[in-house]
């Protein structure tokens, strides 16, 4: 019998097969998300921070810009592929405060407040138990550190199971997309206070989305994840608010995302 395939196991399979579409993707439209994080963390600190920690880093979106701000980051995933990009995209702006390892978000191999802030961008909803995540961000900060985060969120209304169903059948690494409210009671559970938050949407080109994942209109998962969504396009249960755009016969599938930013400080 093979052996049962861990949930991590999964993760590295799917960004290691989708390294290339997805460093290209994250580090091509996503900088400005990871501005706007920093953005609402820096009036929480009382300095820019010495060292700072970028959780599930991937190919470096978010830490290249902490590294442009703060004077030592660490950037840690569990995708090798994905570092190797991380990597390059640091040096290539010739970063040289940067270290990259390969680790566990819910086993950080860092001492209790070794950073005064840690990070995470759209990296919880990979994880089946992003409370531990939490936990050892809030550890490595020490008291009265920062830990900040955006992630997808099922919005509200929305019937989460939907939501996570089409989710998973384009991405077998994806674990769950929480509500807002479950978010935030992660963050009181791991006894951090939440200072801001702020929702955002981006309209998204299903194509593109399929293609960052690695499938093309003829695979399977692709058939099966459109199927989903053009059966939710009327009712919009999902809360992913399908929609066809453009020309009768160019018609175009898009749809929105929808995250949450959440800055919050560990309790003393
Ligand atoms: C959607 S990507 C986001 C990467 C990056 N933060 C960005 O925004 O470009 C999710 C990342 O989470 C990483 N990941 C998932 N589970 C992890 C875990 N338990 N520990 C460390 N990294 C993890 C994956 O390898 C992948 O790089």
């Amino acid at each position: 019998m093979a052996p049962r395939q861990s949930h991590q196991d999964r993760v590295r399979e799917r960004f290691t097969r989708t390294a290339e579409a997805f460093a290209s993707f994250s580090l091509g439209t996503r900088s400005e998300e990871a501005t706007r994080l920093l953005e609402l963390a820096w009036p929480h600190l009382p300095s820019r921070p010495v060292a700072a920690l970028d959780v599930a880093c991937g190919p470096g979106t978010f830490t290249r810009v902490l590294a442009q701000q703060a004077a030592r980051v660490c950037g840690l995933d569990v995708t090798p592929a994905l570092l190797a990009h991380a990597r390059a995209a640091c040096q290539q702006q010739g970063l040289g405060n940067v270290a990259l390892v390969c680790g566990d978000a819910t086993a950080l191999p860092f001492a209790e407040a070794s950073f005064p802030l840690a990070i995470c961008g759209y990296s919880l909803h990979h994880m089946p138990d992003p409370r531990a995540a939490l936990q050892q961000m809030a550890r490595v900060v020490g008291p009265d550190g920062v830990v900040a985060i955006v992630d997808i969120v099922v919005p509200a209304g929305a019937d989460p199971e939907l939501n996570n169903r089409i989710e998973r059948t384009r991405d077998a690494s994806h674990a769950r997309t929480l509500t807002t409210a479950e978010l935030l009671g992660l963050f009181a559970w791991a006894d951090l206070e939440v200072l801001a938050t702020e929702p955002s949407q981006i309209s998204r080109s299903f194509d593109e989305w399929m293609r960052v994942a690695g499938w093309q209109p003829d695979d399977a998962a692709y058939r099966k994840t459109r199927r989903l969504m053009e059966a939710d396009l009327e009712e919009n249960s999902s809360g992913f608010r399908p929609r066809l755009t453009g020309e009768v016969d160019e018609e175009e599938l898009v749809f929105t995302q929808t995250s949450l930013f959440v800055v919050s400080r560990r309790r003393l």
